[in-house]
C-alpha cells in the first residue's frame, strides 16, 4: 500500500460501503459525498435561480480541462457525449470508411463498441473479428490487416473478465500501418492511468459512471485534433466554428469547430458534468496510480483467497495482463447471485461466473468478507453432499 492512500478516509465518502459489501463498481460506482454535494448545488441553483447558465457552462469547461488533464490531452480534444456508445458511434461515423473497407474488432468485446461498427456493414464496410486472447496486442491484429483495413477498435479493459490489453503496441501498429485507432476506456478510466498521446489513439470513448464516479448519462470523447479530416455525422449550432450570433442557420456558415466541440450536439448534461468535476477533484487528489496500486493489492488478496477455496479465476492472473479492479470468479451466476445478495454482497453476473469489481473505497475486509461468504456456502454444500 502506498503511504498516501488513506482508505478509511476515502471509504467515509462512500456511505454505501457501510451498508453492504459493494464489489460492483464495474457496473456502477456508488455515489460519494463530493458528487452528491455537486448535484445538490446544481439542484439548489436550478430550483432557486434557474441558472445562471454562463456559470454552469464555465463549470462545464472547467470539467473539460480536468478530463483533458486526466487523459493527457488538450482541452480542445475533449467532447462530452451521453455515454460510451454515443462516443463510439460518433467515432465510427466520422471515419472516412467506404464500401469494401474493413475494420478490425475483438470477438466478444463489449457489444456497445461492436454495434457502432456493425451498423456500417449496411454501407458495405466489412467488420472482422479477431479472436479474444489473454493478451491482445499488435501481433493479434497483424495477420488480419490487408490493403483495405482502415481501423481497429477495441476496449482497453474487458468488462467480462478483466483483461487489460496492450493498447500502446496496438497504437504503434496503427501508426505503422496508417490505421485509425478507436479505443473504449469505459472499464479502465479512473483506475488505470490513460495517456492519449502515448496510446496514439484517434478517438477514445467512455462513459463516466464507473471509475469516474458519477451517475449514468454522461460520456466523453477524445479526438486527436491533428485528424482534421474527421467530421461529425450530425451537426448542431455548437458544432460550428462560428455559431451565428443571430441564431439563424445559413448554408454558407457550416465550418466545423476546430475543437472536439465539432462532435457535440445541443445542450449538455450539466448536473452530471458538474458532478464529474467534483469526482475528478477527488480522483486527482488521490492519484490514479495510487487507486491502481490499491486495487491491485486487493486483487492479489482476492486471487490468493479464491485459490485457497479452489475457485477458478476466469481472466488473467498476471498483473501485466489483468486490470487492477475486475475479477471474475467461476461461480455460476445463476447459483450464486441470489445467495450473495442475501448476504448483502453486491457483485455482477458475468458470462463465466460472478464479477467482483473494485473501487477506491474497498478494503481488504471487503475481500475477506466475500471470500468468507463464498467459503461458508461451499463448506455447507460439501457437508450436505457427504450426508446425502
Ligand atoms: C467496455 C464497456 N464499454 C461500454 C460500456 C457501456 O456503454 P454505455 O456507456 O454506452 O452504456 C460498458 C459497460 O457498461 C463497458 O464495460
Amino acid at each position: 500500500m502506498t503511504g498516501f492512500f488513506d482508505v478509511q478516509a476515502i471509504r467515509a465518502l462512500f456511505p454505501v460501503a457501510e451498508k453492504m459489501t459493494y464489489l460492483d463498481s464495474g457496473f456502477q460506482a456508488p455515489m460519494s459525498g463530493p458528487v452528491k454535494a455537486a448535484l445538490e448545488t446544481f439542484i439548489r441553483e436550478s430550483y432557486e435561480t434557474a441558472g445562471p447558465k454562463s456559470i454552469w457552462l464555465d463549470r462545464l469547461e472547467n470539467t473539460r480541462r480536468k478530463v483533458a488533464a486526466l487523459l493527457n490531452a488538450d482541452e480542445t480534444e475533449i467532447a462530452f457525449t451521453k455515454n460510451t456508445s454515443e462516443a463510439m458511434n460518433v467515432a465510427a461515423n466520422a471515419l472516412p470508411l467506404r464500401a469494401g473497407d474493413n475494420v478490425l474488432l475483438i470477438e466478444g468485446d463489449h457489444p456497445n463498441n461492436a454495434y457502432a461498427f456493425l451498423n456500417l456493414t449496411k454501407k458495405g464496410v466489412d467488420v472482422r473479428f479477431v479472436p479474444m486472447a489473454e493478451t491482445v496486442d499488435a501481433e493479434s491484429f497483424r495477420p488480419y490487416v490487408d490493403a483495405r483495413t482502415r481501423a481497429i477498435s477495441m476496449s482497453y479493459v474487458t468488462f467480462h473478465a478483466g483483461h487489460c490489453f496492450d493498447i500502446e503496441s496496438v497504437g504503434a501498429f496503427c501508426k505503422e500501418r496508417n490505421l485509425y485507432f478507436v479505443l473504449d476506456i469505459m472499464q479502465a478510466v479512473g483506475v488505470v492511468p490513460i495517456d492519449a498521446k502515448k496510446i496514439g489513439a484517434t478517438f477514445i470513448g467512455s462513459g463516466t459512471h464507473k471509475g469516474l464516479l458519477v451517475p449514468q448519462g454522461l460520456g466523453l470523447l477524445y479526438w486527436d485534433r491533428t485528424r482534421v479530416e474527421l467530421e461529425p455525422a450530425y451537426l448542431a449550432t455548437i458544432s460550428l466554428e462560428h455559431p451565428p450570433a443571430d441564431l439563424i442557420a445559413r448554408a454558407n456558415n457550416m465550418a466545423l469547430a476546430r475543437t472536439a466541440g465539432r462532435f457535440e450536439i445541443g445542450n449538455f448534461n450539466l448536473p452530471a458534468a458538474h458532478a464529474l468535476g467534483a469526482a475528478l477533484d477527488l480522483i486527482g487528489g488521490i492519484g490514479v496510480q495510487n487507486i491502481q496500486s490499491h486495487c491491485f493489492e486487493l486483487g492479489d488478496r482476492l486471487i490468493a483467497g479464491l485459490d485457497k477455496l479452489g475457485v477458478r479465476l476466469v481472466g488473467p492472473r498476471d498483473r501485466a495482463r489483468r486490470a487492477p479492479h475486475i475479477y471474475v470468479a467461476a461461480l455460476p451466476a445463476g447459483e450464486w447471485l441470489d445467495y450473495l445478495a442475501s448476504k448483502q454482497v453486491r457483485v455482477s453476473p458475468e458470462r463465466d461466473g460472478v464479477r467482483i469489481s473494485l473501487g477506491m473505497f474497498n478494503t481488504s475486509a471487503d475481500i475477506d468478507r466475500f471470500l468468507n461468504v463464498v467459503g461458508e456456502r461451499a463448506v455447507a454444500v460439501r457437508k450436505s453432499s457427504r450426508a446425502a
